[in-house]
């Protein structure tokens, strides 16, 4: 029996499956907007939440809709983590009718491997996500998807959620998936599984029998992501349902937020193209600073030998 907490519930699995596929399905409908011919992204590294989302989102969008569903994953160049789930992505593309794509940060000239050790007082996952984004943005692009779901689940949302507040970044708080607004060059991200705590995403992957890759990436420990990950957890055991309330209240806040704020123009980056605000990406300026110190640390090493 499985104890659905924030509302009491108790469920036997085969309930449970159907009661997170419906909510799941829910959000799909609301969230996007899609034709026959359109293509659909979904942004896999073969953890739980993104194999969930995959999986559901095969079942939704299987070929009689008409809908081509394109799952990419990103390589981003750490030894005996990435390799292993690059393998439950392509398996479980080959035979549920899903194209794969595979990126790689070696593209840039660099890896994670190369990075960890220089990035000083950032953290490994500052330049992680950044170039993540913007090859994830870039593929979909590539493959004319109209949107690009992720994995994130509700424990993420309401993470995010509370690191943009406690930071006081309206403006990125106005931007969090979904993307009702199509803004030039990037693709509009979506997020079906929002609504489910991170324990279902696992036991619905578990119950279902879902290949997933549960590795912890080697440079885990060092996410600020991790305090909020505390606090929240702390909310949510004093008071059951935390994590959806602070869901709920961004949701109703989230036009106001919209509205008040206006949508700076983007533009392409003259050195790469992705859309940008400033006078080179975020990914360009990154990875200007990170080429030089790998360069040195490369250099180092040669002398030392
Ligand atoms: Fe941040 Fe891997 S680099 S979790
Ligand atoms: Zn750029």
């Amino acid at each position: 029996m499985t104890f659905v907490r924030y509302n009491g519930t108790h469920l036997c699995p085969e309930h449970f499956l159907r009661y997170v596929d419906r909510r799941v399905k829910r959000e799909i409908r609301k969230q996007i907007d899609v034709d026959h011919g359109d293509h659909i992204a979904v942004a896999v590294s073969g953890g739980k939440d993104s194999m969930v989302a995959l999986k559901m989102l095969a079942s939704v969008f299987n070929r009689k809709t008409g809908v081509e569903l394109h799952a990419i994953t990103i390589d981003e160049g750490i030894d005996g983590y990435r390799p292993p789930s690059v393998d439950i992505v392509r398996r479980f593309c080959s035979e549920n009718d899903v194209r794969f794509h595979l990126r790689s940060f070696s593209e840039l000239g660099v890896t994670m491997d190369d990075i960890a050790p220089v990035c000083g007082d950032s953290s490994p996952c500052t330049y992680c996500g950044v170039f993540r984004r913007m090859l994830m943005n870039d593929e979909a692009r590539k493959v004319d998807a109209k949107y690009l779901a992720t994995g994130h689940n509700l424990d993420d949302m309401a993470q995010s959620i509370m690191m943009n507040f406690v930071r006081g970044d309206a403006e990125r708080m106005a931007r969090m998936a979904p993307h009702d607004v199509v803004r030039p060059g990037l693709i509009p991200r979506f997020v079906p599984l929002r609504e489910i705590p991170e324990k279902e995403t696992l036991l619905y992957a578990m119950l279902s029998g879902l290949e997933f890759w549960d590795g912890v990436c080697p440079y885990w420990e060092a996410a600020l992501r991790n305090q909020y990950r505390d606090i929240v957890d702390q909310l949510e055991d004093r008071s059951p349902g935390a994590r959806y309330g602070i869901l709920s209240s961004y949701d109703t806040i989230k036009p106001l937020l919209r509205s008040g704020l206006k949508g700076a123009d983007l533009h392409s980056c003259p050195r790469c193209g992705e859309p940008t605000l400033g006078s080179s990406c975020k990914s360009c300026q990154l990875l200007e600073r990170i080429r030089a110190r790998v360069g040195e640390a490369h250099a180092q090493d040669d002398t030392d030998e």
